[in-house]
């Protein structure tokens, strides 16, 4: 069974990836420029007993996923991508009066494009074997909005709303879409921000760890989800429901 994870140099990405290798599937871990994380990424999940393989390419380049994905399909003419994990994504934040149309646009192609671009490639398949599971990741920010974030939040809330729809077209052929919304999650991205100021609005009083966002992902992507299908899930720590 393979499961592919976008952005899984680091981050929640890895996490997924080390969980999902951790559940029997072969991992394919896809990163856009850190050859050494990745590496970093495949050989954890190795040594843990696990198997998995590097998948370069941009998730926001739709030739380049196109290419990618079908180049992989190829080479494994009995084999196919029965999970999928979005979970590659950035942040530019700036209040909208300072935001430069490229940094609009560089983070809805890079966050929302990237659900269609890796998506639809691999779609076809699943609907021809019948089954499939696709997790999203999105964010708190994409629910609730949050000052600054006006593209991040309008790439977020929009994959949301596409994993309404896609779950709608294909409940039918037993493939499942859902997302999943992390609030605060110690990784890179949060680097920089005022963490003990924000822990004292998180109910739960710490920010959540990659692993508990691993967890979801493992039980949605499993068969005994099935009838779960078109939701978005919190993981929070009961700052927002
Ligand atoms: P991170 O910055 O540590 O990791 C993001 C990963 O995505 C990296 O591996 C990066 O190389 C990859 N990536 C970025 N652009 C790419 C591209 N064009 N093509 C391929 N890979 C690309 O961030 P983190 O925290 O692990 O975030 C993972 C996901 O979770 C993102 O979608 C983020 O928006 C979301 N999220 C994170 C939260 C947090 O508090 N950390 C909260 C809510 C959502």
């Amino acid at each position: 069974m393979y499961a592919l994870v976008t952005g899984a140099s680091r981050g929640i990405g890895r996490a997924i990836a080390q969980r999902l290798a951790k559940d029997g599937y072969h991992v394919l871990i896809n990163y856009r420029s850190n050859d050494a994380e990745a590496q970093h990424t495949l050989d954890e999940i190795t040594a843990a007993g696990g198997q998995g393989e590097l998948l370069k390419f941009d998730v926001a380049d739709t030739t380049a996923c196109q290419q990618a994905l079908n180049d992989w399909t190829e080479q494994h003419p009995n084999e196919y991508i029965s999970v999928l994990v979005n979970n590659a994504g950035i942040r530019h934040d700036e209040l909208m009066v300072f935001l430069e149309p490229e940094d609009f646009e560089k983070v809805i192609r890079t966050n929302l494009f990237s659900f269609y671009n890796v998506t639809r490639p691999l779609l076809a398949m699943m609907v021809r074997k019948r089954y499939g599971r696709i997790i999203n990741i999105a964010s708190l920010s994409g629910l609730k909005g949050l000052a600054g974030q006006t593209n991040y939040s309008a790439s977020k809330g929009g994959v949301i709303a596409a994993t309404k729809s896609l779950a709608q077209e294909v409940a039918k052929k037993k493939i499942t879409v859902n997302a999943v919304a992390p609030g605060f999650i110690q990784t890179d991205m949060v680097e920089g921000l005022p963490e003990d100021m924000l822990k004292q609005l998180i109910p739960a009083a710490r920010f959540g760890q990659p692993e508990e966002v691993a967890a979801l992902v493992s039980f949605l992507a499993s068969e005994e989800a099935a009838y779960i299908t078109g939701e978005c899930i919190n993981i929070n720590g009961g700052l927002y429901s």
